[in-house]
């Protein structure tokens, strides 16, 4: 529990809290900059976002961002955590002008509440029926003028009346490495680790795209840099700390290597689907659909296709393996 809460404060330490302070992303910011400053002029309270994509890009991050921005409070939930109507009634009834009600994981919210969401979004309205039977009456509560934020791995699995109902859309992408050096040098000097560039390009080209792992990665290497060299991160001590954690030069780590492994070797290179992988390898189907491929597609070492997935040639010369022969006729023909 300790390290878990330990975990908490460096994860919140790190994180930007205002525009400025991001880095990468320069669309998304770019993009939301201009909204929220519109907004602002007017008075209004920012249209509702939804924040797309895998996890540790900075969803929860620009959800707090936002409400900085705006002057605002934010108030934080989950898909998962919004049992009942009543739920969600109390937290919106409780919302202040302009105020931030962030919604994680908001694909897996249930169908009852993503009903009492649309007039909420839509109107700033919730209507809620009191007494039963002939009785019965709707009310109409008036709620203040609030920004929803939603965020999703998945928005594929949003309901479509509930996309529709967001205003302003943001795909969070992967950070190229030159930005993942600059927020391992952010980190560090927050931290107060000395850190030489070749040391944060370092950790960088190992942090598959994504910030959180970067900043991950900078703890284990300070670890390291303190006990076995003289506490400076550099690049030597990056690479002998990082090959000591198992994450290799690409970034891969044990599961990441286990799945291409496991698809090359038992599956004889693939095609197969993501549930007959999970249970050779005694994993969540969902964890490493969202977690582990979406990089390993990004870096093209696996491929989807409509029968399922396939280890690709560069994948298995990284892995020093051979891919089998039906593959190799496949992959060409794909060409
Ligand atoms: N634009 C950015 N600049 C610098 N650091 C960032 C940026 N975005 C995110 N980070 C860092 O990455 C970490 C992970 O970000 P965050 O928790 O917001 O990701 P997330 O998308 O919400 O992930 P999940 O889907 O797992 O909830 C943060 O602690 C923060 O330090
Ligand atoms: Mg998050």
């Amino acid at each position: 529990m300790d390290k878990q809460v330990a975990e908490e404060q460096f994860i919140r330490s790190l994180r930007p809290r205002s525009l400025d302070e991001c880095i990468g992303q320069s669309k998304v910011i770019e993009g939301l900059q201009i909204s929220i400053r519109a907004s602002r002029e007017r008075e209004e309270a920012l249209d509702h976002v939804l924040l797309h994509g895998p996890p540790g890009l900075g969803k929860t991050t620009l959800a707090n961002v936002i409400a900085h921005e705006m002057g605002a409070n934010i108030v934080t939930t989950s898909g998962p955590a919004l049992e009942r109507g009543g739920d969600l009634m109390g937290i919106l009834t409780n919302l202040q002008s302009k105020d931030v009600l962030f919604i994680d994981e908001i694909h897996r919210l249930s169908r009852a509440i993503e009903e009492f969401l649309y007039p909420a979004m839509e109107d700033y309205c919730v209507n809620f029926v009191i007494e039963k039977g002939a009785h019965a009456r709707t009310l109409r509560y008036q709620l203040p003028p609030f920004t929803l934020v939603g965020a999703t791995t998945r928005a594929g699995l949003l309901s479509s009346p509930l996309r529709e109902r967001f205003g302003i859309f943001h795909h969070l992408d992967f950070f190229s490495v030159d930005e993942l050096a600059r927020v391992a040098k952010r980190s560090a000097s927050i931290l107060v680790i000395p850190i030489t560039e070749e040391g944060a390009l370092t950790i960088a080209s190992r942090a598959r795209g994504t910030p959180r792992i970067a900043n991950r990665l900078l703890r284990r290497v300070r670890d390291y840099a303190q006990v076995r060299a003289d506490g400076k991160v550099t690049e030597e001590v990056a690479v002998e700390a990082l090959e000591f954690e198992g994450v290799d030069s690409r970034g891969l780590d044990r599961l990441d290597r286990d799945l291409l492994r496991t698809i090359a070797t038992v599956y004889a290179g693939g095609p197969v689907g993501i549930d007959a992988v999970a249970a050779t390898l005694n994993e969540d189907a969902q964890t490493l659909e969202e977690v582990v491929e979406p990089y390993l597609l990004k870096i093209g070492f696996l491929t989807r296709t409509p029968g399922g997935r396939r280890v690709t040639q560069v994948a298995c010369e990284h892995l020093g393996l051979v891919l089998p022969e039906k593959n190799h006729r496949a992959q060409g023909q794909l060409l």
